[in-house]
């Protein structure tokens, strides 16, 4: 059984497969009307259970309408409508889910609580972000990259500008398990989670933290950014002003490669963490960026499913 609770898990084989599927199937649906389902099928007779605890557009509606072109339906719900919301047991919850579905994919606020979901469920559990992380996304990003760019990710070089978060995270954890080179440009007191950083590195991954964003985005392929306070985050009052200089302009995009590529998971704050000219401008990959949830998504499930890979 495969769960998708951190990318390291599935590898750098794991994950080539995956892009390397949603690629396929994203160039197979071409012209196609977006409820039909995939000419194979795959996932007919599967039930996927989409549970949040968090407020979610992109991942809610392309974990579900995934499911409907791989043949499956979804049961989507709030944490808080299921008695989850109060008190019944993460573990008990993941043995009820075991008999009903045959996925399931959670976004929680503590990462404890998918780990012990994972720890418990019997069939496959996906992360649809946690605090510490968003490795859903991630796979978005690298298949939007390799889409723009047109060379496998290993073969980029990226920045991440503004707070050390969650996609921070999973960004960091991609790069050490695909090989590409992730300088991020962050501010003294907001920088990625220690233990995150120290398992990249262990696993050889060319990751440089530095607190001068010019330096992070000099020539860069890729220049990605997320909002400066997450879901379910207290903003101190003086983040805003120690990101100001970490926000995205087009001054600083003009730093990065002539090529390089605009990435934001969205939602987005436009003149906040990035400018609406770079947002809305010809280097933002955005729009593809959020479609590509649904393709690699599709694949995700089939790799967790055993389908792939
Ligand atoms: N990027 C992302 O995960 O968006 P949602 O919060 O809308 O799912
Ligand atoms: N870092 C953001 C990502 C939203 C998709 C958050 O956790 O709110």
């Amino acid at each position: 059984m495969r769960h998708f609770i951190d990318l390291a898990t599935a590898g750098r084989g794991g994950l080539r497969a995956i892009l390397d599927e949603a690629h396929r199937r994203k160039a197979d649906r071409s012209g196609r009307a977006k409820g039909d389902v995939d000419a194979d099928a795959p996932l007919s007779g599967h039930v996927l259970a989409c549970i949040f605890e968090k407020p979610s557009t992109r991942t809610r509606f392309s974990f579900d309408v995934a499911m409907r072109q791989l043949g499956g339906t979804t049961i989507v719900t709030s944490a808080g409508e299921m008695q989850l919301g109060r008190g019944e047991t993460v573990g008990d919850t993941a043995r009820i889910l075991s008999r009903f579905v045959d996925a399931v994919m959670l976004r929680c606020a503590s990462h404890a609580t998918i780990e012990e979901l994972g720890n418990v469920a019997t069939v496959p559990v996906i992360n649809g972000l946690t605090d510490l992380t968003h490795p859903c996304q991630a796979m978005a990003d690298l298949m939007t990259v390799e889409e723009r760019l047109g060379r496998p990710v290993g073969d980029t070089c990226w920045a991440w500008c503004g707070d050390g978060n969650n996609m921070a995270h999973s960004l960091i954890e991609a790069a050490s398990v695909m090989g590409f080179e992730l300088r991020l440009g962050v501010p003294h007191g907001y920088d990625p989670d220690s233990g995150v950083v120290a398992t990249a590195a262990a696993r050889g991954g060319n990751i440089d933290i530095l607190h001068d964003p010019r330096a992070a985005v000099d020539g860069v392929d890729v220049v990605a950014t997320d909002t400066w306070v997450s879901m379910g985050q207290a903003a101190p009052k003086d983040k805003l002003g120690a990101m100001a200089k970490f926000q995205v302009t087009s001054a600083l995009m003009a730093h990065a490669a002539p090529h390089a590529v605009f990435l934001h998971c969205l939602p987005v704050h436009r003149g906040e963490e990035v400018t609406a000219d770079v947002i809305d401008g010809p280097q933002s990959a955005v729009w593809d960026e959020a479609e590509n949830r649904l393709h690699v998504q599709k694949a995700i499930l089939l790799w967790c499913l055993g389908k792939i890979g």
